[in-house]
């Protein structure tokens, strides 16, 4: 599924394959690339393996940045049409005074600077749980044109795979839809990492099945940090100054003012223009994973911007009709409280990790529920 709006230019891999082999085998610790897994805003992603002593040699994923296209992207911040990156925070405004393609832009702008490796590799560098992904090691020589993040390799591959033809969401797993043990297995999963995020004051922001990787035994794990918020646990704290590499700290209590991430998973708040939670729109982001991963489908679903925004913002969930005769599934009463417009009337974080419907399925304790078909 197109992971953002705003797309970015297919590169020619086969120009680029030459250089990045290159790249890896003159380092002293030499990765040997393998298959290609997919493509990333400014690079792609490919397993490898660390030719080091003897065989078998352990598999790694690399995250392969290339320097041209991320400079591409900074030389907008300069741009006089978008100004300072503060002008993000007013889009909506701006949509009205200077028209969309603008705004365009300018979400152009802010994408590409919040997928900057650097922040992303900061974010990782604090990270230790089950349910994330592992950052190893950050191939960064200034005199390579390629940036490369050593992650964990996560042979299951995505969770659910969007097929963009029949707008359906598959699992490699089941060949369709997940059962709900599964899918409460890795809701649980998802949760607990998020919990840890927010306990370091850390949003993801974009949270969808695609961004969500199985490991070889079947566990969970939130990958890709590219749009991910580190916020100060003091609020007086928040850094004014910042450079092209590290896009400022917002605001200290998780609350934001633009729209990064998938638009599918866009939270109705974040839809409004006004400021947010981010650590809400995260809760919500994953309860409408937990949506496709049982449906198959996006709840909310159209190709323009707009009216995707006013689906979010105003159509009551879509959910199978008839319910069942004794009353809605916990399931379907989890998805329902979850998905309230009104985030103050919606289940938290904690509330969702302790709702009957994970109990229903006897989550145990240690993150790990029903085992993988
Ligand atoms: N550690 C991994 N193990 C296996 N496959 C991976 C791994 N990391 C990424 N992939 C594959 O590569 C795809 C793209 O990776 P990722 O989501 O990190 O890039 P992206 O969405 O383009 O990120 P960005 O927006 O930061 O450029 C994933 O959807 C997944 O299929
Ligand atoms: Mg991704």
């Amino acid at each position: 599924m197109a992971s953002h709006v705003e797309e970015v230019v297919e590169p020619d891999w086969d120009a680029v394959i030459t250089d990045e082999v290159e790249w890896c085998e003159t380092r002293a610790n030499a990765f040997c690339i393998g298959r290609h897994l997919g493509n990333g805003s400014f690079g792609r992603v490919v397993q490898c393996e660390r030719r080091v002593g003897a065989p078998p040699f352990r598999e790694f994923a690399l995250k392969i940045y290339s320097r041209a296209r991320l400079r591409k992207h900074h030389r907008f911040a300069h741009d006089p049409l978008t100004g300072r990156l503060a002008a993000i925070t007013g889009e909506r405004k701006v949509a009205a005074e200077v028209g969309t393609r603008e705004v365009s832009h300018l979400r152009s702008l802010y994408r590409s600077l919040a997928s900057c490796p650097a922040r992303q590799v900061e974010i990782m560098r604090r990270l230790w749980h089950r349910n994330i992904i592992l950052l190893f090691e950050v191939l960064d020589d200034t005199s390579a044109e390629s940036i490369g993040l050593v992650m964990e390799f996560c042979s299951g591959g995505c969770s659910m795979s969007y097929d963009e033809a029949d707008r359906r969401f598959v699992s490699s797993a089941t060949g369709g839809v997940l059962p709900e043990p599964l899918a409460a297995q890795y809701f649980d999963g998802i949760a607990r990492g998020l919990l840890y995020l927010r306990d370091r004051c850390i949003a993801h922001r974009d949270i969808k099945p695609e961004n969500l990787l199985l490991t070889e035994d079947g566990t969970i794990r939130i990958a890709d940090f590219g749009c991910a918020r580190c916020f100060a646990r003091d609020p007086a704290a928040v850094t004014v100054e910042h450079t092209d590499d590290a896009p400022p700290e917002a605001s200290g209590d998780g609350f934001v003012c633009d729209t990064a991430g998938t638009y599918y998973f866009l939270s109705p708040e974040a839809c409004s223009g006004e400021s947010y939670s981010a650590y809400d729109a995260d809760a919500w982001a994953l309860c409408i994973t937990l949506f496709c991963f049982v449906f198959g489908f996006l709840p909310f679903d159209d190709e323009g911007v707009g009216p995707l925004m006013d689906q979010i913002k105003t159509q009551p969930l879509p959910l199978p009709q008839p319910l069942p005769d004794d009353g809605p599934s916990h399931l379907l009463s989890l998805l329902t409280a979850a998905l309230a417009k009104d985030p103050k009337s919606r289940l938290t974080l904690s509330q969702l990790s302790a709702h009957q419907w994970l109990q229903e399925h006897s989550m145990h304790g240690d993150g790990s529920g029903a085992s993988v078909p």
